[in-house]
């Protein structure tokens, strides 16, 4: 009877001067959503996924000198949360700018344009330009592997990491270097071929930007180009050759 008195309890709050009730155990983003609240995300998955790492869901918590991540904070009795104060709005635009240096921005080229979290997030707070220096990783990823991961397009948020762990059991992706050499890669710095790739397709399902893909059948022009090891471009797109 006491478990369910505990299941059963509910945390009222504001957001944004509306109140609303959640079950106890909920985060500031459920309250959010309850609310109508417009709250970006794009790390969090979940119960896969709540380690906060992309910052673009930060709020406003009255009587919290910091803002808070909104995915994997509590939602308390008596809170008042604001969603788009000009410090919350400032916050996640420097959150996705500092995003966007360490993307590769070329849209019109990607796969996920048009349906691209971070695009989408951009789009909203009307980011066009940023101000930070791009800093990209070298991009290298075998020709003849049937997915592709692009590390210039990761935002290192770890979802694929944990789809594959959890959902999957399997090991394939995780955390590589240190510091500002940080990469989501290959497990252990291995070679795709040398660890347990099903290709169940989860991590790229889960990836919020282009970051990982299906290898179309021809190579592309833009991977030949972007390929160290080609020199000379051997075969191009359906589009290209028709053109
Ligand atoms: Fe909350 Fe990324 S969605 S920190």
């Amino acid at each position: 009877a006491d478990q369910r008195a505990v299941s059963t309890a509910q945390v009222t709050l504001t957001v944004d001067g509306r109140e609303v009730s959640v079950p106890a155990g909920s985060t500031i983003l459920d309250a959010c959503r309850e609310a109508d609240a417009d709250v970006p995300t794009l790390c969090y998955l979940r119960e896969l996924n709540e380690i906060g790492s992309c910052r673009v869901c930060v709020v406003e918590v009255k009587g919290f000198d910091r803002l808070v991540a909104s995915c994997n904070n509590l939602a308390v009795d008596g809170m008042e949360v604001l969603t788009n104060s000009p410090k919350v709005r400032m916050a996640r635009r420097t959150n996705m700018e500092l995003l966007l240096s360490q993307h590769d921005v070329a849209c019109t080229t990607c796969v996920r344009s048009g349906n691209c979290s971070l695009q989408e997030v951009a789009n909203d707070l009307g980011i066009v330009d940023f101000e930070y220096d791009t800093d990209l990783p070298p991009k290298r990823w075998p020709r003849d592997f049937p997915l592709i991961r692009n590390n210039q397009k990761c935002i290192k948020c770890m979802r694929c990491v944990q789809v594959c762990d959890k959902v999957q059991a399997s090991h394939v992706w995780d955390i590589t270097n240190r510091a500002t050499h940080t990469l989501v890669d290959v497990a252990g710095g291995r070679d795709i071929h040398d660890v347990d790739c099903t290709l169940c397709g989860q991590c790229i399902t889960h990836c919020p930007v282009g970051a990982l893909r299906e290898r179309d059948d021809v190579m592309t022009v833009y991977d030949a180009l972007a390929d160290p090891d080609v020199t000379t471009i051997v075969q191009i797109a359906p589009s290209v050759r028709t053109a």
